[in-house]
This record gives structure tokens, C-alpha cells and sequence, in this order.
């Protein structure tokens, strides 16, 4: 199907945000290739992934942008969010802190990006049950307050990576 002379309908921006560690990379390691590593290093700058895919008879490009959660990576902030049209905005279930950040996540997409941008908040790491310190109630009771949409994922599992991007372009779309 994919080729040079693939058609592709719309191009969708999509940014991920969240600290350093909760699992951004691998996130977009399985959803553009469908792979993942134990290994990853921290981001420097900012990355880019695409992967077409087809939401009512129309193909989509999704154009996935990653950077650092560490501030002295990170990309130009103004840069990073322009044009985007979606967010995934992760943190880790497995650490409470990356969780208490979210809101500081939220108030910097919503200074910078679109105000109709479609942000989901991602629950990372959902196959570590037993260090699990953020609740699922929790995270879906913030969520519902803040209108987002919200998934719980495991990028090792291949759990709901899937459905956190299928649910942002579609709703995008
Ligand atoms: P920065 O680039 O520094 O912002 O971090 P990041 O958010 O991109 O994190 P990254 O994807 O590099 O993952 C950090 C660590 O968590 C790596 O060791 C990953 O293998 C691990 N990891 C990512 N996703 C999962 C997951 O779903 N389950 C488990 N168990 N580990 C994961
Ligand atoms: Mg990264």
C-alpha cells in the first residue's frame, strides 16, 4: 500500500508531551513501527514519525512529534506545538509525580497549541500492575474535569497505543 505514490488525503499533526521517562518514545515506537526497547534513551531535541493510516475511506497521515521531557533538551516550545491538532499528554501510572505534572503539561499546550486542539491523557505502563501509584478514578476524574479523553497504555504490551492515536485522528478528523 505505502509507496511513492501513495495518496494521502490530510496530514495530521500530533505532539507528545509528559516528563522525562513515562514512555513517549516507545509510545511512538509502537504506533509508527510497531516496536519497542527497554533501553530507550532520553530524547534530545525533537523527532518526528509518520504512519498512514485510513479513517473513513480517507488516508491519513499522522506526523507524530516527540521531544524531551527534561527542560534542557527540550525543543523551542512555540515551535513544537504549531499546527499540531492533537495531543497525547503521558504520564507514568507507575510514578505519582509525573502524574501531579500533568496540569503544568495542560497549561503550557493550552498557552501554546490551538484551542481546538484533541488532547488524550495516557496512563503509561499499564503492565506494571503491582508498582501502580496513580489510579485509574483518579486519572478519569481529572480527565472528565479537564475534557480530555483518556486511556490507560503499555507500550511494551502493545496495549491501547493503538486506540490513545485511533481515537485523537478520529476525533480530529
Ligand atoms: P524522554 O525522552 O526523556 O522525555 O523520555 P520518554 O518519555 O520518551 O521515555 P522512553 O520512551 O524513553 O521510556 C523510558 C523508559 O520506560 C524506557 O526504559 C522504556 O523501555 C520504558 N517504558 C516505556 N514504555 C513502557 C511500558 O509501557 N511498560 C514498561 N514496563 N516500560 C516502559
Ligand atoms: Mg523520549
Amino acid at each position: 500500500m505505502a509507496g511513492a505514490a501513495e495518496k494521502v488525503d490530510y496530514v495530521f499533526k500530533v505532539v507528545l508531551i509528559g516528563d522525562s521517562a513515562v514512555g513517549k518514545s516507545q509510545i511512538l515506537a509502537r504506533f509508527a513501527r510497531n516496536e519497542f526497547s527497554l533501553d530507550s534513551k532520553a530524547t534530545i531535541g525533537v523527532e518526528f514519525q509518520t504512519r498512514t493510516l485510513v479513517i473513513d475511506h480517507r488516508s491519513v497521515k499522522a506526523q507524530i512529534w516527540d521531544t524531551a521531557g527534561q527542560e534542557r533538551y527540550r525543543a523551542v516550545t512555540s515551535a513544537y506545538y504549531r499546527g499540531a491538532l492533537g495531543a497525547l499528554l503521558v504520564y507514568d501510572i507507575t510514578r505519582r509525580q509525573s502524574f501531579d505534572h500533568i496540569p503544568r503539561w495542560l497549561d503550557e499546550l493550552r498557552a501554546n497549541a490551538d484551542k481546538n486542539i484533541v488532547i488524550m491523557l495516557v496512563g503509561n505502563k499499564s503492565d506494571l500492575q503491582e508498582q501502580r501509584a496513580v489510579s485509574t478514578e483518579d486519572a478519569k476524574e481529572f480527565a472528565e474535569k479537564e475534557n480530555l479523553f483518556f486511556l490507560e497504555t503499555s507500550a511494551l504490551q502493545a496495549t491501547n497505543v493503538e486506540s490513545a492515536f485511533q481515537t485523537v485522528l478520529t476525533e480530529i478528523f
